[in-house]
């Protein structure tokens, strides 16, 4: 074997190996930093030997942009679902159907119920070939791609694997990554996940692998499927996978008696609130494949299995009132007002009740007693209505409002959508409310007041919108009833100091729908300067990292409006930053004076970070989107296929590395 193919090959199967050691094991042996360094080396490597291609290296664990609808597979062997039951009766009936039928001695495993949406693996010799999610059961999507980004996804097994085998278990969203993931919604304004489940299987649709890569997903297998597997029972077979390389709880254990099942569903029901990820029930399952085999299947779901569901927290209360609150982006959410009631462990007053759609499936009346449940969600939401409960003081059916509560506007529903918006942008005193908050916040412009002041500026004529506010004067604060001197210095220092707040910020604080912190950053960092923003066309715009058609959109929506374009003027006029700024760099020559340069890969002798600030200390503008004014692609390893084929079409100058050192006179 050559001998470079031989140092790909060792560096993949390490890499590997750290790979599993860390996501499977949750025991890192080397530093993350040595990590990366070997992850680089081996793209590099790979980069410069395209011949040694291989759709299952590690180096392709952080998904790529090629998106693509998902291809439809039929399953080898059909994915059954499991019957319910939901109380200890239940099991016990299970039990004694297994004993009968059987009428030998038996084994029963007791795995957890993970909430998250299930996969189906397949391997040939030891590699990942496809991922193929539930679907209908007979067929499902291939979205190899996206489960390949899955760190407790072995790519390549180790020890001695059967050389054709599927593997089933759920993918999940660990509940850090989904509350993280749900802050960064809310900020910009997107629909929440209800709960990790949706979020997972949201996620594994993704048709951009490098979104899935982000999203930092989890997956336990718990079901070995094959022709001819190397043990004869259940257990035997999960305790092999691990040793091949897959994730296999811990949890997961053999029961002898029906009294072994019930300790384990009692010490689960309570210590699953300590996973890292969601559990609904336990599965129980018949060990040996043998007796499997005897008890057989029914239409929809094995005979030899079933899963026992844990009763969600649940709380019966009255329902007084429905509200409406609107956002600064105008979007309506309808709340239900509850008798106080206690829920797994704190008092829930209110729940969400998301949409008009929800509303009217639940025929929900106003003095209705409702089901509130927590199961999974981090707001409580009402999941049924008692009607026996009904009596003649019910209330009338609740209709979601026509008509915005702040401003009396009619609301309109987007087609496709389920949410009601205000669409009075600039008349809604809520939304101009909620926009100059959003102004002020801390992310933003870090302007000191707060909102109960915006509240009453506004109130008194004294703004309007969040430029009114660099027009504010000491004597009109002075006399405002609790403030005095020194608070209004305060503000109007503030104020003064926010004209210092980077253009990224600025752009962010603008209020833009869907632009939140880290796309106003990469946004500002691509275009660098409003005028380019606001004159970009689609095209410019999605060719910035990150940007997709949503935002494209948004953007060249809130440019259309000669308000925004005014407002903007007006923070101009005030001396708001507007452009990115580079005085911080310290020029070292003028090598690249008015050149611009994007930089894409990776490279051997300087980190990103690194070039950019050489970029800048010798004169040039380092960019991030490519256009027809890019002068040089400096280009590194494993550039990305829409970068490359763009600066292709608009003929642009590549660099390499080494061309780039000399041209500075580096080297
Ligand atoms: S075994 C034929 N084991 O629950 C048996 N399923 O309704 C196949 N699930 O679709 C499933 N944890 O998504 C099994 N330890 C576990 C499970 C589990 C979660 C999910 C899976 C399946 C559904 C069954």
């Amino acid at each position: 074997m050559d001998n470079v193919q031989q140092q790909i090959e060792s560096l993949r199967k390490e890499l590997e190996q750290h790979n599993y050691s860390y996501y499977v094991l949750s025991q890192p042996t080397i530093s993350d930093y040595e990590f990366d360094m070997k992850l680089r080396q081996l793209q590099d490597l790979e980069a410069a030997h395209p011949e040694f291609f291989d759709p299952n290296s590690p180096t392709v664990r952080v998904g790529n942009d090629i998106t693509k609808e998902f291809k439809q597979v039929a399953h080898r062997y059909p994915m059954l679902s499991l019957g319910n039951t939901y109380s200890e009766a239940d099991v016990s009936d299970f039990y004694e159907r297994v004993r009968k039928a059987l009428n030998e001695d038996f084994e029963i495993v007791c795995e957890l119920k993970y909430d998250g949406t299930s996969i189906s693996l397949t391997y040939q010799d030891g590699k990942l070939v496809q991922a193929v999610t539930r679907g209908d059961g007979e067929k499902g999507d291939d979205v190899t791609a996206n489960a390949r980004t899955i760190h407790a996804i072995p790519l390549t097994l180790q020890g001695d694997y059967p050389a054709e085998f599927e593997i089933r278990g759920e993918v999940l969203m660990p509940w850090s990554v989904f509350e993280n993931l749900n802050k960064e919604r809310e900020e910009q304004e997107e629909p929440l996940f209800a709960n990790p489940r949706n979020a997972a299987s949201g996620t594994l649709k993704l048709l951009n692998s490098k979104e899935v890569f982000k999203r930092k997903l989890d997956s336990y297998l718990y079901y070995l499927l094959g022709e001819d597997l190397p043990a004869d029972t259940h257990f035997q077979n999960l305790q092999l996978a691990r040793s091949w390389g897959f994730k296999i709880s811990d949890a997961t254990k053999v029961c002898k008696t029906l009294q072994e099942v019930f300790d384990f569903i009692n010490y689960w029901d309570v210590e699953r609130k300590n996973l890292p990820v969601a559990t609904d029930g336990i599965v129980l399952k018949v060990n040996s494949i043998r007796q499997q085999e005897m008890l057989g299947y029914t239409a929809k779901s094995p005979r030899w299995a079933i899963a026992y569901k844990f009763q969600a927290e649940r709380a019966c209360t009255r329902l007084n009132e429905v509200t409406y609150q609107v956002g600064r982006t105008g979007a309506v959410t309808p709340v239900a007002n509850l008798n106080p009631v206690q829920l797994a462990g704190t008092v829930v007053k209110r729940a969400s009740l998301h949409n008009a759609d929800i509303i009217n499936g639940l025929d929900l009346h106003l003095g209705d007693m409702v089901y509130v449940e927590k199961g999974g969600e981090i707001i409580p939401k009402i999941v049924g209505v008692n009607t026996d409960a009904r009596g003649a003081d019910l209330g009338p059916k609740v209709e979601f409002i026509k008509v915005c509560p702040e401003c009396g506007a009619e609301l309109v529903r987007g087609e496709d959508e389920a949410a009601h918006y205000c669409p009075n942008e600039d008349g809604c005193p809520t939304q101009r409310m909620g926009k100059i908050e959003h102004f002020v916040c801390r992310k933003a412009m870090n302007i000191n007041i707060g909102s109960e002041n915006i509240d009453l500026f506004y109130k008194k004529g004294l703004i309007s919108n969040s430029a009114d506010l660099y027009e504010l004067k000491l004597e009109d604060l002075m006399h405002l009833e609790r403030w005095g001197l020194k608070s209004a210095q305060n503000l109007i220092k503030s104020i003064e100091d926010s004209k210092q707040v980077p253009f990224e910020r600025v752009l962010f604080a603008l209020g833009i729908r869907y632009v939140g912190a880290t796309v106003a950053k990469k946004l500002a960092q691509g275009l660098e300067s409003i005028e380019r923003i606001e004159n970009a066309t689609y095209d410019d715009l999605v060719s910035v990292d990150e940007i997709g058609e949503i935002i494209a959109n948004s953007v060249i929506r809130f440019f259309k409006k000669e308000e925004n374009r005014e407002f903007v003027n007006r923070l101009k006029a005030y001396g708001l930053k507007f452009e990115m700024s580079n005085d911080m760099v310290e020029q070292m020559g003028d090598a690249l004076q008015g050149l611009s340069v994007i930089i894409s890969g990776t490279f051997e002798r300087h980190s990103r970070d690194e070039l950019k600030v050489l970029i800048e200390q010798y004169g040039g503008k380092n960019v991030t989107s490519i256009s027809s004014k890019t002068d040089y692609l400096l280009a590194g390893a494993n550039i990305g296929p829409s970068k490359l084929d763009k600066a292709k079409k608009l003929n642009i100058k590549f660099l390499s590395e080494e061309e780039f050192e000399q041209m500075i006179g580096e080297k």
